[in-house]
């Protein structure tokens, strides 16, 4: 049975406090981190930058899963790997050459992923399947937690899943918007090796982060 990591959104925690919501996550038996980073011109929402990372990196051993939705994101890379990220995903309508952009962040040796809006086709990724460590699915459109699950990306995963059987690739799946205890299970089913998840995680059972991350876990 293939072992399913929960990397919780800390888009959810209360951010008067991340560095301590980050510990308890680690505690609560979470895979990584994910860290939703929005400029307001990419996505219709700002967050947090390099410097807030770098200031969290002292609270937590586990891999900090950094989800990019900037435009233009290729020279921010760096100041991201600086500020301690393990894990670079990027979407490619924000950059003008993909490959350049993942060679950079493999030059930098941190894992690279590519991210694709429900609207965007895996065409955009095709090529570079056997150059990343992860593709982000996004099952709800990029901005704010708590959004509705499109299960209509779902035969995007399947098609993924078939390539990476049939051209024998490493690279993971990742999900990301609207995971629940039901969506969740959809999205395993389908070949997704990695849930984010914020509100779940963070606000169901009275925020029980233990218990809601093994129940996502649970197959
Ligand atoms: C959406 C973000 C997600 C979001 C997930 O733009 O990329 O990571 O925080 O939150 P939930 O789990 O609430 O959909
Ligand atoms: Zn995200």
């Amino acid at each position: 049975m293939k072992k399913i990591q929960i990397s919780p959104s800390i888009l959810s925690a209360d951010f008067s406090k991340l560095g301590e919501d980050i510990k308890r996550l680690e505690e609560s038996g979470a895979d990584m981190i994910h860290v939703d980073v929005m400029d307001g011109h990419f996505v219709p929402n700002l967050t947090i930058g390099p410097p807030v990372i770098k200031s969290l990196r002292k609270y937590t051993k586990l891999p900090f899963d950094v989800h990019l939705m900037i435009d233009p994101v290729h020279k921010y890379i760096k100041d991201y790997i600086d500020a301690g990220a393990d894990i670079i995903t990027f979407h490619p309508e924000a950059t003008n050459n993909v490959f350049e952009t993942i060679n950079l962040i493999r030059l930098l040796k941190r894992k690279v992923g590519i991210s694709l809006n429900p609207n965007t086709d895996i065409h955009a990724a095709k090529e570079h399947l056997d150059k990343i460590d992860l593709i982000l699915i996004m099952s709800v459109y990029p901005g704010f937690g708590g959004q509705k699950f499109i299960k209509e990306v779902i035969q995007k995963i399947k098609d993924l899943d078939q390539i990476r059987k049939d051209k024998k690739l490493n690279f993971k799946i990742e999900i990301d918007g609207g995971i629940d205890f039901e969506t969740s299970k959809i999205a395993i089913d389908a070949g997704v090796d990695i849930l984010v998840s914020g509100t779940t995680v963070f606000k169901e059972n009275n925020g029980d982060l233990k218990k809601n991350i093994e129940t996502l876990k649970k197959i």
